[in-house]
């Protein structure tokens, strides 16, 4: 038995490693497959906040069009609602979970090491987003170690470069817990920013390892 509510920090230090995009995508995954999900947006510069008031605002403008034109209106959503957050309200996870049922996915901010560690220690997982550097390693290395069933997941990967080889060997050396599935740097990727095209293969392979995951890891 699943718990009612799991708690999935998307978290790393750094900024620019692909957190808000992970978390969106995941998110969006996980409605699709009937899933309730709700994104706890905890950066205050809000890159969560701003890609869903980017589909509303794509949607007010079609449903203007349609009722000039006298079409029924297909809603343009995202399926789940983002909502901010802070360290004060992660700090106070039981009444996160009274409050949201199904998936909530918490994205952090860069640089904020409060913001981060409350995150950590409020998710039954955490998912450590992190682009294959050594620099980038040892930060989500320091990540991985304060998480509670941390997941590293590589992403912004160039596809058949040294750096990312090296980064799957060390992390497999150090038995470190990684998604199998790696994100590669796609354009397709960094477009689908302020939409609500999030079906996106490698996020739907990197969902399902995560719903397999949390099962593994018994969060119930
Ligand atoms: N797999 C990817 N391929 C190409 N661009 C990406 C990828 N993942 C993220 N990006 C882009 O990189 C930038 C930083 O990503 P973002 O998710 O905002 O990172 P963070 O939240 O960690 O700062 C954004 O412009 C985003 O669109
Ligand atoms: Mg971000």
């Amino acid at each position: 038995m699943l718990k009612s509510t799991i708690l999935v920090a998307v978290a790393d230090i750094k900024g620019g490693v692909g957190k808000t995009t992970t978390a969106m995508l995941i998110a969006g995954c996980l409605a699709r497959r009937g899933e309730h999900v709700t994104v706890l947006d905890a950066d205050n510069t809000g890159g969560a906040t701003l890609w869903d008031e980017y589909v509303r605002i794509e949607d007010d403008r079609r449903r203007k069009e349609d009722e000039a034109n006298g079409t029924p209106h297909k809603p343009y959503k995202l399926g789940f609602d983002v909502i901010q957050t802070n360290d004060v309200i992660l700090g106070m996870p039981d009444r996160i979970r009274e409050r949201y049922k199904g998936w909530v996915i918490i994205d952090t901010p860069p640089s904020d090491a409060g913001t981060v560690q409350a995150a950590l220690q409020a998710a039954d997982v955490s998912i450590i987003p992190c682009q294959p550097s050594i620099s980038d390693l040892s930060h989500a290395g320091k990540t991985y170690a304060a998480a509670r069933n941390g997941i590293i997941l590589l992403t912004r990967v160039k596809a058949r470069t040294k750096l990312a080889r090296d980064a799957v060997k060390q992390l497999d050396e150090l038995e470190a817990t990684r998604f199998e599935t790696v994100i590669h740097e796609r354009e397709a990727i960094k477009n689908l920013y302020g939409t609500n095209q999030i079906d996106n293969r490698d996020y739907a392979s990197v969902t399902q390892e995560l719903i397999d995951l949390v099962k593994q890891f018994g969060i119930e």
